[in-house]
């Protein structure tokens, strides 16, 4: 059958249209319509070229371009319902050419607003006031019992005392047992603590000594190390006292190690920490893991031995625990007693940083409160 001559005008109209298409995709397109559909085709085509040529200059006009082509209402919505009247076998050639229509449009959006978001920085660079003042940062402060930590581990450090550290969550054995502390033992009432709900034998350690059983069991004499750590106790919070603080512990273990050189070793440490024109004082005292024990004062620091809040117009402030390490001690950590001697200390440090910082209220320490914790930016 011939086609119409109707047929034929449209056909013509669609060829010469075709011939215009830059793409050869549309030209094949065009080459095959056959009727009603061709105004649609025609859109698209204008609308590409559109998209194509279009350049938006400003915020308002990169804005009508969205809303024109990519807006809720635009403009190639209502040709995507055309797609009922053309053929069925263009169907997809014609879906294709919307949807290459809205990528370039996408495209074309995205590139314009990156151009405009970099013109608006540098607008805005270009009116940066260098004279303004800055916006100063905040900067953080090491807390007032690290410093003090610091310090104490250091002053060891210099003598040949080795960092050791251990873990927090302790066994009974390492923190009582071995330490002389016998589960009938009075002693351990003074030390109460967190203990694990499925297992009595687990607990949150009480001091730093379970350290000492952790490294004489792990280690060789001649032992020389600094223990540095948080340890818990089950006390009511208070002022003066809190269920977790820091200690640091020390232990010396080697052939003919007298209570001399503890005496000594602490007396520099005291010096050190205190300054120069320090003394010391022992009293004699118990531990069940030393024998003989005993604990040190420092003369005031703060009123130079006059007599203050801090000494308690006594003229000295305790620090520490100390003495020889007792011998079942080194029996149950495997050490031969005959053959080595050695001594202990153990000392506080929250109560050390409030007498260095005249802090009152060891809560403050544990608050995390930067409007305390800055005062000590400028300490080292
Ligand atoms: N562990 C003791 C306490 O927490 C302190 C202490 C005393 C440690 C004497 C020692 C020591 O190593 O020899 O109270």
């Amino acid at each position: 059958m011939y086609p119409s001559l109707h047929f034929m005008k449209l056909y013509k109209i669609c060829y010469t249209f075709a011939q215009r298409l830059e793409k050869g995709l549309l030209a094949a397109l065009a080459d095959k319509i056959p009727c009603m559909s061709l105004d649609a085709f025609q859109q698209i085509q204008h609308l590409l070229e559109e998209i194509e040529q279009a350049q938006p200059q400003g915020a308002e006009e990169v804005e009508q371009f969205r809303l024109r082509f990519l807006g809720t209402k635009n403009i190639l919505k209502p040709l995507m319902g055309e797609i009922r009247n053309v053929p069925n076998e263009q169907k997809r050639e014609f879906g294709q050419l919307i949807n290459t229509a809205k990528e370039r449009a996408e495209l074309k959006y995205e590139v314009l607003r990156r151009d405009q978001e970099a013109a608006a920085e540098s607008a805005q660079a270009a009116h940066i006031d260098l004279t303004a003042p800055g916006e100063p940062l905040d900067l953080g402060s090491r807390h007032p019992v690290a410093i003090t930590l610091n310090r104490i581990v250091s002053i060891f450090e210099r003598i040949g005392f080795v960092v050791a550290e251990e873990r927090e969550i302790e066994d009974d054995w390492h923190n009582f047992t071995a330490m002389n502390t016998p589960e009938d033992h009075p002693a351990r009432d003074m030390q109460d603590t967190y203990y694990m709900r499925n297992s009595a034998e687990i607990l949150l350690r009480t001091h730093t000594s379970s350290v000492q059983a952790r490294v004489m069991t792990s280690q060789k004499p001649p032992i020389r190390i600094i223990a540095p750590g948080r340890v818990y106790r089950n006390e009511t919070i208070s002022a003066r006292s809190h269920c977790q603080f820091h200690q640091v512990e020390g232990l010396y273990i080697d052939k003919g190690v007298s209570f001399a050189d503890m005496k000594q070793t602490l007396y520099y440490f005291a010096r050190e920490m205190y300054g120069p024109d320090t003394r010391i004082r022992l009293r004699p005292s118990f531990f069940p893991f030393t024998e003989p024990s005993a604990e040190m004062d420092v003369s005031c620091f703060i009123c130079n031995s006059k007599g203050c809040n801090v000494c308690k117009y006594s003229g000295w402030v305790e620090i520490l625990g100390c003495g020889m390490v007792d011998p079942q001690v080194l029996l149950n950590c495997g050490i031969d007693p005959e053959v080595y001697s050695g001594f202990a200390f153990g000392m506080g440090i929250e109560r050390q940083a409030m007498m260095l910082y005249t802090i009152t209220d060891i809560r403050l320490l544990f608050e995390n409160d930067t409007r305390f914790l800055k005062q000590f930016g400028a300490a080292l």
